[in-house]
């Protein structure tokens, strides 16, 4: 099954999606995709000999935009679009055609801080200060609104010991990478089913 990555940052789940050896029978990565035309996952994606593109925003003319993008995507037959760290709403049109395609990752326990703004240190800071007892991490499908699509699969994390919101990113993200590539295997193996609207992950 041919994939893509979407990311915006350092990479590290796109590094893991890319060293879980239970993927590589699975799933080929045919492009790492940015808003930003530099970031530490480009690198990761240059030293697997994965092909970047730049989407573009505002004026970067550069960059391909999301109806090129598109374009691309179909004639590789591309089946999934991860969002791993990526940290830009995606069009409409892009998300309809791509509709019960897209996946996303999210540092957190979603419905719960999630939306515009909660990414990266925001999200923990915010659950720290929450006096919640867990965090984790979500994968979930993306629709038109931030964080809002049906969730596949969650993981909790204790952090009633935990003493401050690097600690909990730390915790977290070891999570991240865990679900995430889990969560790619099962949609490959085509175990990921929706009834009733919710979601089910088959043995
Ligand atoms: C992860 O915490 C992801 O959940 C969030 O941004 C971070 C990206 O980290 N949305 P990385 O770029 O995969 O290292």
């Amino acid at each position: 099954m041919n994939i893509v990555v979407f990311v915006s940052g350092r990479g590290s789940n796109l590094k893991n999606i890319i060293n879980t050896p239970e993927l590589h029978d699975l799933i080929t990565i045919k492009f790492v995709v940015s808003n930003v035309s530099e970031c530490g996952a480009f690198e990761v994606a240059r030293q697997s000999d994965i092909e970047t593109i730049v989407v573009r925003e505002g004026e970067n003319h550069n960059a391909i935009n999301y109806f090129q993008l598109l374009e691309i995507f179909d004639k590789y037959s591309i089946e999934l679009v991860v969002l791993a760290g990526f940290l830009k709403l995606i069009p409409k049109f892009f998300i309809q055609h791509f509709s019960g395609k897209i996946i996303n990752v999210h540092p957190a326990l979603l419905p719960k801080f999630g939306g515009k703004g909660m990414y990266g240190i925001n999200v923990h800071t915010t659950v720290f200060n929450s006096g919640e007892k867990k965090s984790g991490a979500t994968v979930h499908f993306v629709n038109e609104k931030y964080d809002e699509g049906s969730i596949i699969l969650q993981e909790c994390v204790d952090i009633t010991k935990l003493n401050s919101p690097v600690e909990i990113a730390s915790e977290v993200l070891k999570v991240e990478h865990r679900i995430l590539p889990f969560v790619i295997m099962k949609f490959a193996q085509n175990k990921i089913e929706m009834k009733n609207g919710r979601v089910h992950i088959l043995d």
